[in-house]
């Protein structure tokens, strides 16, 4: 039986009662859908780690369906009050300090004393929150380590059976997940590059804010490990020319891309190749980029060649993905 069901309103009502009941839902937002589960029940959090196969030091995102619900969980600075102004509904997730006895499974934060949060705008992510009436914690709604889910389809072939019920919601518009900011400390710092850019940022804040994303070896969020995002075919970054067999990942005009031995990359069978953007678009890249990664994830190809992506706003949690997608540790 499959549990895609269109997001109506009875349908939230249902989803709503599963959660509160212990149960998993997994629900569109607008960077990818998530897979939600009451964060104030200890049970129903677990549930979520076994359905993932995930290490249960990865802590989750809180989602809430109003920036002042979020008040009763969290320490909210001035930092943190100008950035839920500005970006909020939206792709922005805050790591606070967590406030104490809030009531939020140790298992969400995974016994750290910081707690990141965030209010989605997809409508039916906040309406299913409100109608769920507590916060949901919500990782990406697929296996650990494998690619995240833009479309309810995506979550049905990753979890299948391990979800109560999977809210349909449309594609997912920005496609990357948040960005994830750390506000615990004296410094802001970007953990996770995403929809919202470090430029957008620092414009509000008024200061500049800079990327820290775990290259140095100085992990500061669990989910900067490695690998991640992959595909299960080897990824090879910065293609300009085809190996025979290779899928290509392409980026902008395949005019000039040449398959080795003899042929033209833009000749290849759709199944072969896709095109993150052709107009060079980086938003439309960033919102194709999973879909077509998972596309092109085949036995039968010998890798996946991925023409190079800018390294300028967008371009940088897209690169970020790539990199992770592309990585054999
Ligand atoms: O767009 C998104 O953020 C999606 C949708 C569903 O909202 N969610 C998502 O969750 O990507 P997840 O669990 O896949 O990623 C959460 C990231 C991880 O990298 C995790 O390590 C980090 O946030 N994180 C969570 N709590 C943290 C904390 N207290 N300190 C540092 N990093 C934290
Ligand atoms: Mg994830």
């Amino acid at each position: 039986m499959t549990k895609i069901v269109m997001a109506s309103k009875d349908a939230l009502q249902k989803a709503s009662e599963l959660l509160r009941d212990g149960g998993l839902v997994a629900m569109p937002t607008e960077t990818v859908y998530g897979l939600a589960a009451n964060a104030l029940d200890g049970q129903a959090v677990a549930k979520i780690y076994e359905a993932k196969g995930r290490p249960s030091f990865n802590p989750l995102i809180v989602h809430f369906a109003r920036s002042k619900d979020v008040e009763p969980y969290a320490l909210i600075d001035e930092r943190a009050k100008i950035l839920a102004h500005a970006f909020w509904p939206g792709p922005l997730t805050m790591i606070l300090p967590r406030k104490e006895q809030s009531g939020v499974s140790e298992l969400v934060t995974a016994g750290l004393d910081t707690i990141a949060v965030r209010v989605p705008a997809h409508p039916v992510a906040r309406d299913l929150i409100a109608a769920a009436g507590v916060p949901l914690a919500a990782p990406s709604a697929n296996k650990s380590g494998s690619i995240s889910p833009t479309t309810a389809a995506h979550v049905y072939e990753s979890l299948g059976e391990a979800v109560d019920m999977i809210l349909a919601g449309g594609p997912s518009e920005v496609g990357l997940e948040s960005t994830v900011i750390d506000l615990s400390g004296e410094h802001p710092a970007i953990l996770r590059p995403g929809g919202i850019t470090a430029e957008d940022i620092s414009e509000v804040l008024e200061r500049h804010v800079a990327y820290d994303l775990g290259d140095a070896g100085d992990v500061k969020s669990p989910g900067q490990l490695l690998k991640h995002y992959a595909p299960g075919i080897p990824v090879r970054l910065n293609a300009i020319d085809l190996q025979r067999g290779e899928a290509l990942l392409a980026f902008g005009s395949t005019k000039f891309m040449g398959i080795k031995g003899g042929g033209a990359a833009s000749s290849l069978p759709e199944t072969q190749i896709k095109n993150l953007s052709e107009e060079g678009d980086l938003h439309e890249a960033a919102a194709n980029l999973f879909a077509m990664l998972r596309a092109l994830d085949r036995q039968e190809h010998s890798a996946i060649a991925v023409m190079s992506v800018p390294g300028h706003g967008l371009g940088i949690a897209i690169n970020d993905r790539l990199k992770r997608a592309a990585s054999s540790e």
